[in-house]
Formats: C-alpha cells, sequence, structure tokens
C-alpha cells in the first residue's frame, strides 16, 4: 500500500507527520511512501533527506492525496479551503489528531466518503498503547517548551549565582497539575536551577512530583482526587476554595508559575484569578497551557503573550509545533507504532482490527461508519489461561460433551485416589514428623496458588516483590541460631539477620511505590 504525507495547511503549523528515519522504517514495513514537495521544510527536513531514503516528493498536494491507499497527518484534515476532505479518495485511509468530539460535522464528512479515520487523540491510554500515546509525547515537548517560554519572558536568571556583583537568588517556579506536560516543566524547570513546586488534585502525584527534585504542596483538604482512569474528578466546592487559597499564597510568592490543570472532555478549571495576577511581582511570567480549552488564568488570551499588572501571561496554544523537529520525530514515532499494529503481515497491507483494543479504540470511523466513542477500555489484562478455564463453549460441541465431562470427573477420581494410596503407603514408612511437615508443605502450596491466583496480573509485581519482603521471615531462623554455641554460627546468623532485613525493608518499600504508581493508571 502506498503511504502519503501531505504539508500541514493549518496556519503556523510547523510539524510533519514523517521524517526521513521513520519513513525509512514504513518502507521496510513493506509500504512505498509520498511526501508533498517542502512538508518537511518548517520542521527542518529536507526534500533531499527524504528522497535519499526512498521516498517519491510530489509537487501537487491532490496528487499525493488521489495516489495514497492511507494519508499521514499532524492536525485532521481541513474542510474549508483547501478542503482536504474532498482530495480524499473514497473508502481512503487517515491517520491524524481528529478531536471527534470537537467536530462532529468533519466525522459527518469523513463517514460521507466511506473513509476509514484513526485519530491519534483517541488512543486509548492502555499499557500496550503506549508507544502510539502521541497526546503525553506532545505533552511532554509542550511542557518543557513552557519552561523555555517562561525563561524567554522572565528577565532574571533561573538558577541562584554568588558572584562578585552580589547574590542572585534561584527563581521560585509553581507548576499547576502534575499530568505529563506538568511533570516535563518540573524537570526542565529543575534542570535550569529553580526551586520548583508542584501541586495536583490527586494526592498519588506527590512521589513523582517529589522524584523530580520538587516539593508537593497538597491541598489541606480531605478527597481522593482520582478519577475513572487515572484522571483526575471535579473536585468538591469545599475543596476548590482550599485549593484557590493555596495557589494564592503561591501564586504570591513564585516568579513563574505554569498552568496545566485539565480534566479531559471539561473546560479547563479557573485556578488563577485577576486578583491573584496583581499580587505577583512585576516581571513575573505565568505560562498558561490550558489556553486552548479556556485557560487555566482569568487573564490569558490563547495564543498570545500579553502583560497585565506588570505579569506577563503566555497564552500559546502551539507549544509542540514550536519545537517542530523533536515533535515531528516522536509523532512521526508514535505513527509508525501504530502502523506496525496494523500490519501484522508486515507486508505493507494495513489491517483494521477491530477487535483489538487498541486499533478499536484509535478508530473513528471504520468504512464509511461512525464508531466513536469506542466502548471503554478492559480494565486490567486478564489472565491468558482464565478464559480458557472458565470460558469452556469452543471446546464443547454439543454431540459429545457429555463424554469428555465424564471422563475428566473419572480422571481426577482416579488422580485423587491414586494420591491418596501413595499417602498411606508414605506414612507407613516414613516418621510421623517428616509427614508432619509434607502436610504444612502441601497446604502453604495450596494457599500460596490460590493467594496468586485470585491477583489481577496488573499487580503481580508488586506482589512479587511484598512475598519477597516477606520471604525473608528465614529472618526468624537466623535470629534462633544467633545464640547458638559457637562464635561461626553466631557471625553467620548475624548477617543473615543484617541480609534478610534489607530485603525486608526494601522489599516492602518497593512495593509501596509500585502500588503508588498502579493507582495513578489503574
Ligand atoms: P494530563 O491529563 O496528563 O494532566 C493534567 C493534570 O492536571 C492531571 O495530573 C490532573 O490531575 C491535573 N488537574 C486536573 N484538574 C486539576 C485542578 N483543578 N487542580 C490541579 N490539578 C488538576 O494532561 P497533559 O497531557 O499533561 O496536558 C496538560 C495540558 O496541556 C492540557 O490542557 C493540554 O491540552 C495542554 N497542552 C497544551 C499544549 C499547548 O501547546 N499549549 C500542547 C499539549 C498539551
Amino acid at each position: 500500500m502506498r503511504i502519503g504525507v501531505p504539508k500541514e495547511t493549518y496556519a503556523g503549523e510547523k510539524r510533519v507527520a514523517t521524517t526521513p528515519e521513520v519513513a525509512a522504517k514504513l518502507i521496510k514495513l513493506g509500504y512505498t511512501v509520498a511526501l508533498e514537495q517542502g512538508a518537511g521544510a518548517a520542521a527542518d527536513l529536507a526534500d533531499d533527506a527524504y528522497r535519499a531514503v526512498g521516498v517519491e516528493i510530489l509537487a501537487e498536494a491532490s496528487a499525493l492525496w488521489s495516489s495514497s491507499d492511507i494519508v499521514l497527518k499532524v492536525r485532521g484534515p481541513s474542510h474549508e479551503a483547501p478542503d482536504e476532505v474532498a482530495l480524499l479518495p473514497e473508502g481512503g485511509r487517515l491517520i491524524s489528531f481528529l478531536w471527534p468530539a470537537q467536530n462532529p460535522t468533519l466525522m459527518e464528512r469523513l463517514a460521507g466518503r466511506r473513509a476509514t479515520v484513526l485519530a491519534m487523540d483517541s488512543v486509548p491510554r492502555i499499557s500496550r498503547a503506549q508507544k502510539a500515546d502521541a497526546l503525553s509525547s506532545m505533552a511532554n515537548i509542550a511542557g518543557y517548551r513552557a519552561i523555555i517560554e517562561a525563561a524567554q519572558n522572565f528577565g532574571r536568571f533561573f538558577t541562584g549565582q554568588i558572584t562578585a556583583a552580589g547574590r542572585v537568588p534561584p527563581a521560585k517556579v509553581f507548576v499547576i497539575g502534575a499530568g505529563v506536560a506538568g511533570l516535563a516543566a518540573i524537570g526542565a524547570a529543575n534542570g535550569l536551577g529553580a526551586i520548583v513546586r508542584a501541586t495536583d488534585t490527586r494526592p498519588e502525584v506527590g512521589d513523582q512530583i517529589k522524584s523530580l527534585g520538587a516539593e508537593f504542596v497538597p491541598v489541606e483538604y480531605q478527597e481522593e482526587g482520582t478519577g475513572v482512569g487515572g484522571y483526575a474528578k471535579v473536585m468538591s466546592e469545599g475543596f476548590q476554595r482550599a485549593q484557590l487559597a493555596m495557589i494564592a499564597k503561591q501564586c504570591a510568592e513564585a516568579d513563574v508559575v505554569v498552568t496545566t490543570a485539565l480534566i479531559p472532555g471539561k473546560p479547563a478549571p479557573r485556578l488563577i484569578t485577576a486578583e491573584m495576577v496583581r499580587s505577583m511581582q512585576p516581571g513575573s511570567v505565568i505560562v498558561d497551557l490550558a489556553a486552548e480549552q479556556g485557560g487555566n488564568c482569568e487573564l490569558t488570551v490563547p495564543g498570545q503573550v500579553v502583560e497585565r499588572h506588570g505579569v506577563r501571561i503566555v497564552g500559546y496554544t502551539d507549544l509542540p509545533s514550536r519545537m517542530a523537529r523533536q515533535s515531528s520525530q516522536l509523532y512521526a514515532t508514535n505513527l509508525l507504532r501504530l502502523i506496525e499494529e496494523l500490519t501484522p503481515g508486515k507486508d505493507g497491507t494495513m489491517v483494521v482490527n477491530m477487535d483489538d483494543e487498541l486499533v478499536r479504540g484509535a478508530t473513528v470511523v471504520h468504512e464509511g461508519a461512525i464508531t466513536w466513542p469506542p466502548p471503554p477500555p478492559r480494565l486490567a489484562a486478564a489472565p491468558t489461561g482464565a478464559p480458557s478455564a472458565v470460558a469452556p463453549p469452543p471446546v464443547a460441541p454439543a454431540p459429545v460433551a457429555p463424554a469428555p465431562v465424564l471422563s475428566a470427573s473419572l480422571r481426577s477420581l482416579l488422580v485423587l485416589a491414586s494420591g491418596a494410596l501413595g499417602l498411606i503407603w508414605l506414612g507407613s514408612v516414613a516418621p510421623p514428623a517428616f509427614m508432619a511437615h509434607l502436610m504444612v508443605f502441601a497446604l502453604a502450596c495450596f494457599v500460596g496458588y490460590m493467594v496468586i491466583w485470585n491477583v489481577t496480573p496488573a499487580l503481580h509485581t508488586p506482589l512479587m516483590s511484598v512475598t519477597n519482603a516477606i520471604s525473608s521471615i528465614i529472618a526468624i531462623g537466623a535470629i534462633l541460631q544467633i545464640s547458638s554455641p559457637g562464635v561461626l554460627l553466631t557471625l553467620l546468623g548475624g548477617a543473615a539477620l543484617i541480609l534478610t532485613t534489607v530485603n525486608m525493608v526494601g522489599g516492602f518499600w518497593v512495593t509501596q511505590r509500585m502500588l503508588g504508581m498502579f493507582r495513578r493508571s489503574e
């Protein structure tokens, strides 16, 4: 099949949907790749670099669209002048950002062309889909760039210095919302040497904030902030009041405020009032990443930098495009990973398998039918052996069903009977203490098996570390031995005690951290 990559038509958009490096991998996957002349120029990617890996360069957008089986774009197709939807061949395939909820007319028109469309913003947030999660890669860039824009607009160093000309205090950065963008902003600000504080309604991100070297500022109000799918939820009025009071205090102390607070599908919460802006020092900077969804700050103007009460408020809505080369590379890689999933034969043939959770989630129009919204993602992977254990229909054709069931129970009866006979024989020859130990061992195996079987597979890793900690019960043996006569035994007992203590404490500590991470993404 042929993949076509047109030049982005949205004003100011500098990204391109594939880079020479990724195009080479698409070709290896069996596709032929064509690019509209100059499509990568704004991201510093010359046509010649694409040509060198075997990409065909076409001068006309219309020729590119009409000759492509699959079109890759960054922004959704424009449906005014130029009308890209009209350029998409009947029954064509398109992969790009689309925002189906905000663009019902576009969805109708794409369905009208019997198209199959995968929206990069609809890739489900499940672990297997992380490699294709373009929203996260773009938010990561946006968070980093927010700090660069803040530094550009801020008239001082970020890092503290002691020079012959006097002491320079470090800048104080306050980050609101520690999702993907917020965490990237914390990392970048910390890297520049600022003192960073951050807040979020989900208390479990506190650990991540701290691990990036920032201070977590919680809202002093008891309420669980995590909603469905690990995203935040709308908080109660009492919480919101307490949060505003905390933010007002932090804003008055901060030099730079970066706000990224958002709940998907909801307008951005208003967290910084005009009054708070007025309380900031002149020369301070606010970067409002949620500008496009209405802004976290009351005074933000989307797409612009404005100065209010001596504070510069940056409301850019194109932060990833301002780092076009980097964002094109990451976006193109996300697309490649999705296309790999769609090309099971690695033969340049795209198969849109609607039974695959990842593909189903991202497909918003399938052969002319609108398939958005998708069913909610299934939670944690089911144990691979479980379905066959509880769902036998495929192996139970009606006419022969009774015979295998009978023989199976007969077989297990035989196994049980021979096991019992074996035990009776063992009991008659082995010493009584051996039998007692054997029973405890068998029961321990049974209980352990049942416990693990009933734990969700997603939690097996933390379970392993906690069992590791518990296995340090061997410490009891060490304690018993430590008081035995003989220096060697005492020394060995002491060493065993120290090692098992490390194992125990470490095991519980790792488990705690892992459970924290699971809570965020459950
Ligand atoms: P995310 O969903 O990973 O993170 C949002 C965070 O905000 C979550 O941790 C959530 O708990 C927190 N939050 C929600 N409501 C809150 C509240 N009332 N108070 C405090 N925290 C709250 O989202 P991501 O991917 O980090 O994106 C963040 C924002 O950046 C979004 O608004 C997104 O549209 C925007 N963005 C902007 C770009 C630009 O060019 N301006 C580019 C990419 C993303």
